[in-house]
């Protein structure tokens, strides 16, 4: 028969075309030719370590692969669709080029598991990149903080001005984010770096192999405990995933307040010419495309993370075909992460904060309302009795269009006689900041600390 596949013995008919097409994977999966090729290399010293195979036979094997890892780096190999995926690719290539040995390098394995530990270590060079690369924002953020630690802001709840805070405060709420971001891939990565290699089809292998050794030629931190689950499981792929997704809600967060600030109405910062795009139509228009695109692609990791659930609840143990699937969302997910982390890497230092334009934004819209009540608190009226003085005086400031800090001490003690000269400290900006000095809140004093903490954080995991 001229159908020319790794398995058809049992076969009397060639595949059909469309269905060759259809169930190959090799036009996503090549990805994984490194660690395919790592992955063959280990388990053929592990089949010599325990004399299933000659010394001569790994040597000749170990040479073939590395020499069709050099061909594959250069553009060079050939991929066949024909041969469905890239372990038949490069195991084909490896008989032809090397003979008899080649067709050896499969005993006691299975592209089952195979397959899972080859996008194991796919992952978890992923995970260490992407940790990486949100280590690098986290230090940018810190950087804005730092040079933004007194700049004001008007704080929102329900985006309506609420109480002014710090800049830097703000960039360090960002950074809380992907710090836990940065924890849940640290987290993922103890699962992800166990070895299904050994389980072969499914029920392990009747060969006297070592696990351990390939475990330790490979780097893994442990080798999975149930043949079953190890071809089967793709759990890793959903916390990664998981991970991913809700990484990518906060950087859409982000990227909506970047895109809300350097509207007009905001006119917070402008981001650098370089993350914009012009409209052909209309000539006044810079566009903040990055955190547009950035919010968007959101969409489509947590689409991915769907799409693995999904593909993985109807299975029955041990592997289906189903798992193929797993590849194109994990690599959308991988890809997207590092893309958008990448363009936030750059853009956080680059935007300019317009420091006069906020101050005054944290001036109008009674942002410290709350301060006047509390005053009135510390001259011994009772907090709810101060919350419905203040109410009244922000009424009167609505109507007269004044501001608190605008009215006059005659004005202010119209609401309430305990109120003296010394209510002005504390209505403006500057004193609401400072005096919301502890552990956690948005003086500037207390916006140095955190950064301090902060970059220790990032430094002792850095040591990790
Ligand atoms: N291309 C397959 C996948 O991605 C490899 C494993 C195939 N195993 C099998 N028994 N057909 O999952």
């Amino acid at each position: 028969m001229s159908n020319d596949k790794p398995w058809d013995g049992r076969f009397t008919e060639p595949t059909d075309a469309f269905v060759e097409a259809f169930t190959a994977s090799v036009l996503f999966d090549r990805r994984l030719y490194r660690q395919d090729i790592a992955g063959s290399i280990a388990h053929a010293k592990m089949l010599a370590h325990v004399g299933v195979l000659a010394e001569a036979e790994c040597d000749a094997i170990v040479k073939g692969l590395l020499e069709i890892k050099a061909e594959i780096d250069a553009g060079t190999f050939t991929w066949s669709v024909a041969l469905e995926d890239v372990h038949m690719n490069i195991e084909s290539r490896l008989i032809a080029h090397i003979g008899e040995a080649g067709k050896k390098l499969h005993t006691g394995r299975s592209r089952n598991d195979q397959v899972a530990t080859d996008l194991r270590l796919y992952l978890r060079d992923g995970v260490d990149t992407v940790i990486a690369a949100i280590l690098r924002l986290q230090e940018a953020l810190l950087l804005v903080a730092e040079r933004e630690a007194d700049s004001i802001m008007p704080g929102f709840t329900h985006l309506q001005v609420a109480q002014p805070v710090t800049f830097g405060h703000h960039m360090l709420a960002w950074f809380e984010m992907l710090q836990r971001d940065r924890g849940r891939f640290a987290d993922g990565r103890r699962r992800i770096n166990v070895m299904p290699l050994g389980a072969a089809a499914l029920a392990g292998t009747s060969y006297p192999i070592d696990r351990a050794f390939t475990a330790r030629a490979l780097g893994f931190d442990a080798v999975a405990e149930n043949s079953l689950d190890a071809v089967s499981d793709r759990d890793f792929a959903v916390e990664f995933t998981a991970a991913a997704a809700l990484l990518m809600v906060h950087l859409s967060r982000f990227s909506e307040e970047l895109i809300l600030w350097s509207s007009s109405q905001f006119d917070f910062v402008e981001l650098p010419d370089a993350f914009c795009t012009g409209s052909s139509i209309m000539p006044q228009k810079k566009n903040p495309d990055v955190p547009e695109l950035v919010r968007g692609k959101s969409g489509r990791v947590s689409g991915d993370l769907v799409a693995l659930l999904t593909m993985i609840k109807g299975q029955p143990l041990a592997y289906n075909k189903d798992n193929q699937e797993d590849k194109e969302p994990l690599f959308d997910a991988l890809d997207t992460v590092l893309g958008s982390l990448r363009a936030y890497g750059d853009l956080v230092p680059n935007f300019r904060v317009k420091r006069d334009n906020m101050l005054r934004a944290a001036q109008h819209g009674f942002s410290t309302a709350t301060d006047l009540a509390d005053y009135l608190v510390r001259k011994g009226v009772a907090f709810r009795d101060a919350h419905e003085v203040v109410g009244r005086a922000v009424r009167y400031g609505i109507d007269s269009g004044k501001d608190l800090a605008g009215m006059t001490l005659e004005e202010l003690q119209g609401f309430s006689a305990v109120i003296g000269a010394d209510v002005f400290d504390i209505l403006t900006v500057t004193g609401s900041v400072a005096a919301r000095n502890h552990f956690g809140a948005t003086a500037p004093a207390q916006v140095r600390q955190a950064i301090a903490r902060a970059r220790e954080r990032l430094e002792s995991a850095a040591r990790k």
